[in-house]
C-alpha cells in the first residue's frame, strides 16, 4: 500500500503501555514508557510508538505534511480502559440503596430491566451509556443486556454508530425471576442464534453468549448455551460466579450434585477461553486453578463488591494460579463508570487481602489485563504495531488535589499509584476511537493558583 494515501495521526505526550503482567514486584520489563513519547496512527491502527524525536525523525516529510497532530504534551497517554463486566440497562439503578445482592436483584435491577420491554427505553440507555463510557475513557466493554433480543440491537447500533469494539449478549433466564423477564430454553437460544447472526463479527463487534447465573437458569438453557459457545469459533460467552454467600448456598441447593459453583459451569461446557465470570470471590484453590487452566477469565469488580457488601476478591492469589483476570465496573451494583475510581476500590480492597495493587499493575489490570481476559489482545489492550488505535489522555493534575501531591512524587509508580487513588473522569482529557477523537474535556483543567 502507499502510506501517503492512508490517513496518519500522531499524538504527543507521555506514553506508557504494558506488554505483560508486571506482577507483585513491578517487573521493569513489563511495560513502556516514553516520556517525550508519540504514538504514529495509519488507517486507524498503531504504526510506531515511541519517542518523539524518533518517530518524528522517522516521519516522512509527506506523512508529517498531511499527517493530524494531536499534541498532549504533560498528559498521560495510555490504551482505552477496558470494562470487563457491566450491565447497560442498570445505568439508572446505580446508587439505590439495599441490602445484598439477591434483594436489590429483586428489588431494583428486574423492575429496570422489565422496562426494556419499550425498545425506546432501550435506545435511550444506550446512547446514554455509549457517551459515558467515553467520557470515562472505556472504549471496550463486555457488556450485559436484557431478556429482550432489542436491547442487543440497541446497544450495538449505539456501539457502532462510534465504531467501538464491544462486546454483548441477550440475558438467557428461564427461572427464578420475574414472568416479564423470562424467556425459555428454547426461546433463549433461538433469540440468541438470530443475534449472533446480525451481529457477531460485524466490524468490531462479537456476540457473548449471557445465561445470567446459574439460580435463573434450567439445566436445559444451560445446556444449551454450552452447545452454542462450542457450535461457533470466537463466540464469547459471559456470566456471573461466586459472588454472594446466599447466592452460593442457593446455587449449591438447586445443584447439589456438582462439586462447587464453577463446577456447574463446568459440567454445562460453559468454561474455557473467552468464557468470562464477574466477581468470583468465594473460590477455593481448586476452583481458581480450574479456572486458570481452563483459560476461563475473571471480571474483578471492586466498586460492585464493596456497595454489596459482597466480599474481597483475592486478586494475588488468582493472578498467581495465571487465571486471566480483568477490571471491571459492574454497573449498576457498581458505583460508575470510571476505572479510575474502580482501581481505587481495586487497591482497598487488595488491601483487605494484605496485598496491596500497585499503581503499574493497576493500570495493567485496566487496560492489557482487561484485553487478555476478554481475548481481544491481539486487537486492543496496548500499543503494539498493528493494534487498533483506541486510547485516552489523562491529566495527572485534574484537581488541587492530584496537582499538590504530582507535585511530590519522584517515580512513574509513584504517579500512578496517586492517580489510581485520587483519580477520577475529571482526568479525562479525551478519548480516541482507531485514532479519531469520540470525546474531549470542555471544561478547563486545575491552573495552580499558587
Ligand atoms: N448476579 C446475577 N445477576 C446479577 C446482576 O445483575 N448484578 C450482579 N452484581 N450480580 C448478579
Ligand atoms: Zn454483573
Amino acid at each position: 500500500m502507499n502510506p501517503s494515501a492512508s490517513t496518519h495521526v500522531l499524538v504527543r505526550g507521555q506514553v506508557l503501555h504494558f506488554v505483560a503482567d508486571p506482577g507483585p514486584a513491578d517487573a521493569p520489563a513489563a511495560w513502556q514508557y516514553f516520556d517525550d513519547g508519540a504514538l504514529w496512527i495509519s488507517d486507524g491502527h498503531i504504526h510506531a510508538a515511541g519517542p518523539w524525536s524518533d518517530i518524528s525523525a522517522a516521519l516522512p516529510p509527506g506523512i508529517r505534511h498531511a499527517a493530524t497532530l494531536h499534541d498532549h504534551r504533560g498528559h498521560l497517554v495510555l490504551p482505552g480502559f477496558i470494562d470487563c463486566h457491566l450491565h447497560y440497562p442498570q445505568a439508572g439503578v446505580i446508587a439505590s440503596f439495599g441490602r445484598q445482592l439477591l434483594d436489590w436483584l429483586n428489588d431494583y435491577t428486574f423492575p429496570a430491566e422489565a422496562r426494556f420491554a419499550d425498545v425506546r427505553e432501550a435506545e435511550r440507555s444506550a446512547a446514554f451509556v455509549v457517551d459515558r463510557l467515553l467520557a470515562h475513557g472505556t472504549t471496550t466493554a463486555s457488556v450485559f443486556a436484557t431478556v429482550h433480543a432489542h436491547s442487543v440491537d440497541a446497544f450495538f447500533n449505539a456501539a457502532s454508530a462510534k465504531n467501538l469494539r464491544m462486546l454483548c449478549g441477550k440475558v438467557l433466564m428461564d427461572r427464578n425471576c420475574p414472568e416479564n423477564l423470562r424467556d425459555t430454553a428454547t426461546s433463549g437460544d433461538r433469540d440468541s442464534r438470530a443475534l449472533i447472526e446480525r451481529w457477531h463479527g460485524q466490524g468490531r463487534l462479537r456476540y457473548s453468549i449471557t445465561p445470567r447465573f446459574a439460580a435463573s437458569s434450567t439445566p436445559q438453557q444451560l445446556q444449551l448455551a454450552g452447545e452454542l459457545f462450542a457450535s461457533r469459533p470466537n463466540l464469547h460467552l459471559q456470566s456471573h460466579l461466586a459472588e454472594n454467600p446466599a447466592e452460593i448456598a442457593w446455587v449449591k441447593a438447586l445443584f447439589p450434585e456438582r462439586r462447587s459453583y464453577l463446577d456447574v459451569y463446568a459440567h454445562y461446557g460453559l468454561t474455557g477461553p473467552r468464557a468470562l465470570y464477574a466477581h468470583c470471590i468465594h473460590l477455593d484453590a481448586a476452583d481458581r486453578q480450574a479456572l486458570a487452566a481452563s483459560g476461563t477469565a475473571a471480571a474483578f469488580c471492586p466498586s460492585s463488591n464493596l456497595f454489596l457488601g459482597s466480599g474481597f476478591f483475592d486478586h494475588a492469589a488468582s493472578a498467581a494460579t495465571g487465571m486471566r483476570v480483568g477490571l471491571a465496573t459492574d454497573v449498576g451494583a457498581g458505583t460508575g463508570f470510571s476505572l479510575l475510581r474502580t482501581l481505587g476500590d481495586a487497591y482497598s480492597v487488595s488491601q483487605a487481602r494484605a496485598a496491596p495493587l500497585s499503581g503499574l499493575r493497576g493500570f495493567y489490570l485496566a487496560t492489557l489485563g482487561g484485553a487478555r481476559a476478554l481475548y481481544l489482545d491481539e486487537f486492543i489492550g496496548n500499543f503494539t504495531p498493528g493494534r487498533e488505535a483506541d486510547f485516552v489522555v489523562l491529566d495527572w493534575a485534574a484537581t488541587p488535589e492530584l496537582a499538590w501531591r504530582m507535585e511530590h512524587t519522584q517515580s512513574l509508580a509513584e504517579r500512578l499509584f496517586a492517580l489510581m487513588i485520587l483519580g477520577d473522569e475529571r482526568c479525562v482529557v479525551a478519548t480516541h476511537v482507531m485514532g479519531e477523537r469520540v470525546f474531549q474535556r470542555t471544561r478547563p483543567g486545575y491552573q495552580p493558583g499558587h
